[in-house]
């Protein structure tokens, strides 16, 4: 009765030990970085960077050099921060993010070179004609693509030229001096800059079926077409949480393959209305895991970047009032239940 008694109590010993063993295993697995699993799939995992923290915080310094093989800047290569005034540009925070990436074995991707929003007021408040807005982008485009040749690996050339019914914008300050040709030469100038780096063509709103992801498609079709230099299609991806990836979005990046481009999901960020409960972060993980497992499925799609990585450090509150906790680390630098979906997706698409 004794023995018997200790045997049961010996194997339920056994199998705690066995569980904690596993625990043990599965925690070890989960502190593995995302980027040692991306690494081993030749799969690139990102984030953007936000500058001041970048200077100012230690751990979001060790926390990006640790999960992350590519980065992105969140503000510091747009045209308001790097050309601030006519005839002089101020590189310092790219230059320190193009170091840091190198530094650390990541790519870097610079973002943008052409958009509405963040431009100089010097440029926007200007009067050029037609020549001279084409002369300013030029010199623009070939002084920091050239800048960073061969160590910015990939640029959004131009973002956001559509608005969301898939019209060009006819405000943009580029299609006003330049008309609808400012993408073609823009393109034509960053590929004169850097022959190899990838050139994309960057929105929001056009991952699934839509009007928009329509337009998106016909310009970059009509692009190659003409031989312009184009390579890929940046899918924002700025979602609401619940969002769930469909058959539709295999068919927008197949339609896009078939054209030879690829596909970089580059802002990802999954908003949850605020005060976030459990259930909305186990809803957002599901969110994660499903775009995780799409681009790693998805031959064309060549890297998935989040617009941040920690709570601490978002937009979305700013811009979306109410909304929040949209990154996979809280505001702690607590890995979430987002950071472990993304995790798992890495590692299932391993085995
Ligand atoms: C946002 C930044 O996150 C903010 O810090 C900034 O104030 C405004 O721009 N689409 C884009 C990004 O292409 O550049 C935007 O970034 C978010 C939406």
């Amino acid at each position: 009765m004794l023995v018997k008694a200790r045997s049961v109590t010996g194997r339920i010993g056994v199998l705690v030990l066995a569980g904690l063993a596993l625990c043990r295993a599965a925690a070890a697995a989960d502190n593995e970085p995302l980027r040692a699993l991306a690494d081993r799939d030749n799969f690139r995992i990102g984030t953007a960077v936000a500058i001041s923290p970048f200077w100012a915080d230690q751990t979001y310094r060790a926390t990006l050099a640790r999960q992350f093989n590519i980065i992105v800047a969140e503000n510091a290569f747009k045209w308001s921060q790097i050309h601030p005034v006519p005839d002089s540009y101020s590189f310092g925070k790219a230059d320190d993010l193009v170091d840091f990436a190198r530094a650390n074995g990541m790519m870097i991707r610079g973002h943008t070179l052409i958009w509405h929003n963040q431009l100089a007021d010097w440029v926007s408040s200007g009067s050029y004609d037609r020549e001279a807005a084409i002369a300013l982008m030029r010199d623009h485009i070939r002084t920091v693509v050239g800048r960073y040749e061969g160590r910015v690996t990939a640029w959004d050339v131009v973002n956001e030229a559509l608005d969301d019914s898939g019209a060009l914008r006819a405000d943009s300050f580029w299609y006003r001096t330049i008309g609808p040709d400012y993408i073609a030469l823009a393109l034509e100038f960053a590929h004169e800059a850097d022959p190899a780096a990838k050139l994309y063509y960057n929105d929001y709103g056009a991952e699934g079926m839509n009007p928009k992801s329509d337009a998106v498609y016909a310009l970059v079709r009509d692009l190659k077409a003409e031989g312009v230099p184009i390579d890929g299609v940046g899918w924002q991806m700025h979602v609401v949480n619940g969002f769930r990836i469909g058959r539709e979005h295999a068919e927008n990046a197949e339609r896009l393959a078939a054209l030879g481009l690829e596909l970089t999901i580059t802002e990802l960020d999954v908003r949850i209305r605020l005060p976030a409960t459990e259930a909305a972060l186990d809803r957002q993980a599901e969110t994660y895991g499903d775009i995780g497992a799409f681009c790693l499925a998805q031959a064309n799609c060549a890297a998935l970047l989040t617009w941040g990585f920690t709570d601490r450090y978002s937009w979305i509150p700013g811009f979306f009032a109410g909304y929040g906790d949209a990154l996979i680390f809280d505001a702690d630098y607590h890995p979430k239940p987002a950071y472990s979906a993304l995790h798992a997706a890495l590692e299932a698409s391993r085995e």
